[in-house]
This record gives structure tokens, sequence and C-alpha cells, in this order.
């Protein structure tokens, strides 16, 4: 939207409206993270073998992609409001499942619930930001759910340390994990509880013709001026027929759907999520104890965190994509650099600096601003199933370079002829390809109107 909210109390209640939406990233972060705490327990409580264990760990991923194509048909017909409390009450009940499993198969099922949960609120937290959002500030406020999500990250390594040190071994193989999953239960509740207080998003009800209603939230957010331009300006988005999967072949959309889909890919495969996931045992394999592992993996979550914020201050003012340009090229060299290293087995502590110029480089640039475009470059009409699609592609390749990792770093052929180096400079490639990608195909989208945008795109209705 153009129009810029006049007072603080526009400006305010845009900004509470959106700090309550994004804890759905916060709960992104926190239920995807806390597995790392508890996996070690759980494998020696039920008794896992090397399978089940990988299973455990990326069984929510599976309903992260469930989640994410539901959320299409879910924010859809009930609304991105409900469809973000559809979300915290699977939160809610894979919190409560996961703490009280009956066996290894009951953990799966409530991982998955779980998982269901994050794909949709990835999906529908950033697409309602983004249209509730003033177009000058759009970038930033969706850039908070970025921030949400590294903050949930960083949030439940803190729980899990925190419980792990309530009890001794045997406490914590039986008990210890159960609070880890069941904390979880907290931000939910408070999700499911502050949403009661958010309005519906105006271009969703404009969508089902709920005019009046689109009117009395716009009148709430900005100036009395502004309503009857925002209006028309929406309504001219809209189709007038229910929207369908069959409008993502209309004009110009196929197009934004690659777009769409190659950034959320790009996104996974620069690696991100290796040093996310795995970020204790790669340090162990640079030569860190485990105590030291564990404060490094505080570090690396510190750097992401602080750097979003850099991200958030700068989104709207030098455009989206000078940031993800210079994000790829940190990324490249970092990667580059770190594979270099582990091919002439010059690893050693100072590594630390390349990981960190990495994550620094991922959180100004692509960590958020990926999910500022996905919720921008779709037109009003098809924006919820276009999303969906290309949120689903995001966690998809994010469940094949988790899985794949641990099968590149311990492959003996490629271990023989790349001593280690082959992962990071296959994800330091990616990088290369992303930056070459971003500077050709995808569009700035600052400053500009989420209907402004429709036409620049070429993708009216
Ligand atoms: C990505 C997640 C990742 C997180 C790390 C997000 O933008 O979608 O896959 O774990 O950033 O900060």
């Amino acid at each position: 939207m153009q129009a810029s909210p006049s007072s603080p109390a526009h400006s305010g209640r845009i900004f509470s409206i959106t700090l309550v939406a994004t804890l759905g990233g916060l709960l992104f972060g926190y239920d995807t993270a806390v597995i790392s705490g508890a996996i070690g327990n759980l494998k020696i409580f039920f008794g896992l073998s090397d399978a089940q264990q990988g299973w455990a760990a990326s069984s929510a991923l599976v309903g992260c992609i469930l989640g994410a194509l539901m959320a299409s048909e879910a924010s859809r017909r009930l609304g991105r409001r409900s469809s973000m409390q559809v979300a915290a009450w699977l939160f809610l009940i894979s919190a409560l499942g996961t703490a009280l499993p009956w066996d290894f198969t009951s953990f799966i099922f409530f991982r998955i619930v779980g998982g269901v949960g994050v794909g949709m609120a990835s999906m529908v937290s950033p697409m309602y930001i983004a249209e509730m959002a003033p177009a000058e500030r759009r970038g930033q406020l969706v850039s908070y759910n970025q921030f949400a999500i590294v903050v949930g990250i960083l949030l439940v390594y803190f729980v899990n340390y925190f419980i792990a040190r309530q009890g001794d071994a045997t406490w914590n193989m039986h008990t210890g994990w159960r609070w880890m999953f069941g904390s979880e239960a907290l931000p939910a509740i408070l999700f499911a509880v502050l949403l009661w207080r958010v309005p519906r998003s105006p271009r969703w009800l404009m969508l089902r013709g709920q005019e009046a209603e689109a009117r009395q939230v716009l009148a709430r957010l900005y100036p009395a001026t502004e309503i009857e331009r925002l209006v028309a300006e929406i309504r001219a988005s809209l189709h007038t027929h229910q929207p369908s999967w069959r409008d993502l072949g209309e004009k110009g959309i196929p197009r934004l759907l690659w777009i769409g889909i190659l950034l959320s890919v790009f996104q996974q495969v620069t690696g991100i999520n290796v040093f996310m996931y795995y970020a204790p045992e790669i340090f162990k394999g640079f030569g860190s104890g485990t105590d030291t592992a564990l404060l490094q993996t505080v570090l690396v979550g510190s750097v992401n965190m602080l750097f979003t914020i850099l991200a958030i201050y700068t989104v709207d003012k030098w455009g989206r994509k000078p940031l993800q340009i210079v994000g790829a090229v940190g990324m490249a060299v970092c990667m580059g650099a770190i594979g270099t290293a582990a091919y002439y087995q010059a690893i050693g502590g100072w590594l630390l600096v390349f990981v960190l110029g990495y994550i620094a480089s991922f959180a100004l640039s692509w960590g958020p601003v990926v999910w500022v475009l996905l919720a921008e470059i779709f037109p009003n009409r098809v924006r919820s199933l276009a999303m969906s699609l290309a949120v689903a592609a995001q966690w998809i390749a994010n469940f094949v370079v988790s899985q794949t990792f641990p099968m590149l770093n311990g492959n003996a052929y490629l271990q023989k002829n790349f001593h280690g180096a082959f992962p990071f400079w296959l994800y330091g490639s990616m990088a290369g390809l992303a930056l070459i990608f971003v500077w050709r195909y995808v569009p700035e989208t600052k400053g500009q109107s989420l209907e402004e945008l429709e036409k620049k795109l070429g993708a009216t209705a």
C-alpha cells in the first residue's frame, strides 16, 4: 500500500499487529531447532538406529512441506488470521504430544503435526504482514518475521541448555527432553490468544467480497483520506471469480512462480541449515571440544540475530537486490574458504571467522529478503496459491540439503578426493549461481504498493 500511516497511533497499531504475526516465525525457529538438544537422549530412550535417529530429526520437515501446501487452501478459505490460529493449535498439540508420546511412532506423528504448523505459519505470517503493511515499511515489517525465526532458534538453544542442567544423565534421558518439547506450549498458547486481537487482512476480506469489513480494518490502520484510494486499488487487482490453480497459468504469473521457487531453493541450497542443524558437529570436526562447540553454536545464533537487525534497517532503504547480491558474494567467498581449508587439511579454530562471515552474509540478505520477496511478488488474486508452492519448494530443498549433508560428508570417495571440501564447495558454487540469478531475473520491489507491483511485473488481472 502506498499510503503511509499518518499518526503514531496508526503506526503503533500496524507494529503491534506485526509483532503478533511474528510469533508464527518465533515458533517456526523454536520448533525446527528444539530437536538439536533432545536428539541424543531420544536415541537412548527409544533405542533408535541411525536411520530412525535421522527420521526423528527430519520428520518435522515432511510436515512442513505438507503444511506449506495446505496453507494455500486454508488461507484462502478460512482467511490469513484463522490459518495462523490453526497453526497455533497444531503447535500446541505437537508440544504436548511430543512431550508425552506413548511410543516412537506417536512421537513422530506429533513431530509431523508440529511441522504442519511450521509449514503453515512460515507462509501465512509473512503474507499477512505484507498485506497489512504500508509499502515503504513492508520490507522492514516482513523482516521482523525472520528476526523472530532467529530469536526462536536462539531461545530454544538456551531453553534446552537450561533444562539439561536441571538433572543428571538419567533424568535427562527419561524426562529432560519431554520438557524441551513441552516448553513450546507456552509460545503456542500466547500466539493463539493474541491472534484474537488482530484484524483480518483487508486484502483477503476484499477477495471474499466483504468490502465493508475491509474498510473498517483499513480505517484503523490508515488516514481517512487514503481509504477510498486503497479500496479502489485493491479492488482493481482482484478477479471477479474465485481464484483457482488454473490462474497460475495466466499472463506473467508462471515467470513469477519460477522466480519465487528458485529464490526459495537457492536460499536453502547455499547451505544455511547445515550450520543451523549441524553446527556443533561441524565445530567438533574443526577440532573444538564439546563445550567450545556449544559456545560457538551460540555465537552463530547471535551473529545471525545481529545481522538480521542490520537487514531490517536497510531493506527498505537500499532495496532487496543490493542486499542479496552482497550477501551472495559473502556466502560464496566464505564457503569457498571453508572448503579450501578442508581440502588442504588446514582446519582449526580460525575457520570460525569464515563460518561467522557466512552466517552474517546470509542473515543480512537471503534470510530475510527471500521471505520479503515471496510475500510481495505475487498478485493479490493468486498470492496464497503461488506463495504456498514457493514455500513448499523451500521446505523440500531444506529436507534434501539437511538429509544429504551427512551423506556427502561421510562419503568415502568424496573424502578421498576432496578431504571434506566437497559439500562446502558445492554450497559456495550455489551461492555463485544465486548471485547471477538475482542479478538477472529478480525484480526490485522496494517502496511500491502490492498493486503497483502487479502492474510493474506484468501480472495484472
Ligand atoms: C530459513 C530457515 C533458516 C533460518 C535461519 C530462514 O529464513 O527459511 O530455513 O533456518 O532462516 O536463520
